[in-house]
């Protein structure tokens, strides 16, 4: 699909092409935003985001993102605070939001609800995470992350660490790995593996090679990139359960020294126990920087679609 005017729901939506032109013009944005520049290519266009669950990085950087390109953005604000708390359904929300913007950025506990707001909306819609399902923006981001660390996607060993059934960033970043032909490792506490079809709809349309395994030690032996998610607490029907993974399936410095030297380790973030303070010093950390590349793809990504 090309990108211009279309809605980002999934990144099965996208193909090899799009999501190379949206590296290569997250890059330009770099640049610009490095050197301070406010672009004026959004003058007079808005942005809105609906955010029906919680967000620090996701609508901060979008917000960042639409400022730095000379637009306005429409935050839905508390939930509580607007007409949803009265039972205004969602398609009738998106139905207004569309009236007051150009582009909607939406997150919703729901799997499949972005999906829902781009059939009913007239504007595009960006998926900012459905549910356990999609989050196709943190993928371009996490793609963006790992070309400027390593140079290359195509070929390198990543491994995926943590819970893999419930983490929507790991369900995109799987396929979009794929994608690129990475070699894949998955490594999950025991009953958190990725679904079955997911495994098996990339292996066979990537013929790509995907290990999985519960060994957190072995799972990350030849990493080149080891990307880390948090237990997804509050998709669990039992939260103790949760508590528990959470103390026992941790990265540590003992365990990232048994690692490649010039491992990088990336989190989509929060991160909450699944990663040791300790590491946060270690060189191999870059999950803070990668955050911050959340503003140039975002820039790229609604430059493409509204620009
Ligand atoms: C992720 C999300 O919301 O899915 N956060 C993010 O967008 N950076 C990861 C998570 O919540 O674990």
């Amino acid at each position: 699909m090309a990108l211009k005017d279309s809605d980002v729901i999934s990144i099965r939506d996208l193909e090899k092409k799009d999501v190379e032109l949206v590296l290569r013009k997250a890059k330009e944005m770099e640049a610009a935003v490095r050197v301070g520049r406010i672009l004026n290519k959004m003058r007079g266009r808005s942005l809105a985001t609906l955010f029906f669950e919680p967000s620090t990085r996701t609508i901060l950087s979008f917000n960042a993102a639409m400022q730095k390109l000379g637009g306005d953005v429409l935050n839905f604000g508390r939930i509580e605070q607007s007409s949803v708390a009265k039972g205004e359904s969602l398609v009738d929300t998106v139905k207004i939001v569309e009236g007051y913007s150009d582009l909607i950025v939406i997150r919703h506990p729901k799997e499949g609800s972005a999906r829902l707001a781009a059939d009913v909306s007239e504007k595009p819609v960006i998926n900012g995470g459905d549910g356990s399902n999609q989050h196709p923006t943190q993928t371009l981001l996490d793609l963006y992350s790992i070309k400027k660390f390593k140079g290359k996607i195509g070929g390198l060993n990543i491994s995926l660490f943590g819970d893999l059934k419930h983490a929507r960033v790991m369900k995109s970043l799987a396929y979009a790995l794929a994608m690129f032909n990475a070699n894949l490792t998955l490594v999950s506490p025991f009953g958190l593996e990725m679904d079955k079809t997911m495994v098996e709809e990339i292996k066979e349309r990537f013929g790509s090679s995907v290990i999985q395994t519960n060994d957190m030690q072995a799972g990350m032996r030849n990493a080149d990139v080891l990307y880390v998610c948090r237990i997804q607490k509050e998709r669990f029907a039992d939260a103790y359960e949760a508590e528990r993974l959470q103390r026992v399936f941790r990265i540590t410095p003992k365990i990232i020294e048994q690692g490649k030297e010039d491992l990088v380790i990336l989190h989509a973030l929060p991160k909450v126990a699944e990663i040791d303070p300790e590491v946060n010093k270690m060189k191999q950390a870059k999950y803070f920087e990668q955050a911050a590349l959340g503003v140039p793809v975002r820039m790229a990504i609604i430059d493409l679609v509204i620009g």
